[in-house]
């Protein structure tokens, strides 16, 4: 049974994500999104709320499990037994920061392997914060992201909602 993580922010899940995620899920035995429980990084969503999400877009896919978590990424791939990290590439433009953290994780965990999966050419320009800002500017985001996803960001964007 060999299992990957598929890790990061998924504030919120787009349908970028989910390309990754479909390959990913055709290459290994169970796929586990993890969702960064990060303070330091501003969120719109809360963890729980992030993991909801995924799970509801994600419900088709039978071996794709969900949960968050904390601390150091290579610590929660070791303790889940994980033996990869999946991480989506857009455009050249994300490989800097992707390359330096694939072997930052290389070198505190040598066993763990980091695997780049390309998503397909109608998602290299989708970001979850380009996202966000199109929906609360008033921008239809309904072809970017899953019908939950577009509910939860219209809800949260609502006239007379403090953001
Ligand atoms: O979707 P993102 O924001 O690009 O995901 C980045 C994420 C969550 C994968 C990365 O920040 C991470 O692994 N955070 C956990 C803390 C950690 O292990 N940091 C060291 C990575 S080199």
């Amino acid at each position: 049974m060999v299992r990957a993580l598929y890790p990061g922010s998924f504030d919120p899940v787009t349908n970028g994500h989910l390309d990754i995620l479909q390959r990913a899920s055709l290459l290994f035995d169970e796929v586990l999104v993890a969702v960064a429980d990060n303070h330091s990084k501003q969120v719109l969503f809360s963890p729980e709320e992030r993991v909801t999400l995924l799970q509801e877009a994600t419900a088709f896919l039978p071996n794709v499990r969900v949960t968050s978590f904390q601390g150091l990424l290579v610590d929660f791939a070791r303790n889940q037994g994980a033996r990869a990290i999946i991480r989506g590439l857009r455009a050249v433009s994300d490989f800097e920061f992707e390359f330096q953290m694939a072997l930052m994780n290389r070198s505190l965990e040598p066993k763990l392997e980091t695997l780049f999966l390309m998503s397909s050419e109608e998602y290299t320009y989708l970001s979850s914060r380009m996202v966000k800002e199109v929906s609360r500017l008033g921008g239809e985001i309904g072809r970017f992201v899953p019908d939950c996803v577009n509910a939860a960001l219209q809800a949260r964007f609502a006239p007379g909602k403090d953001i």
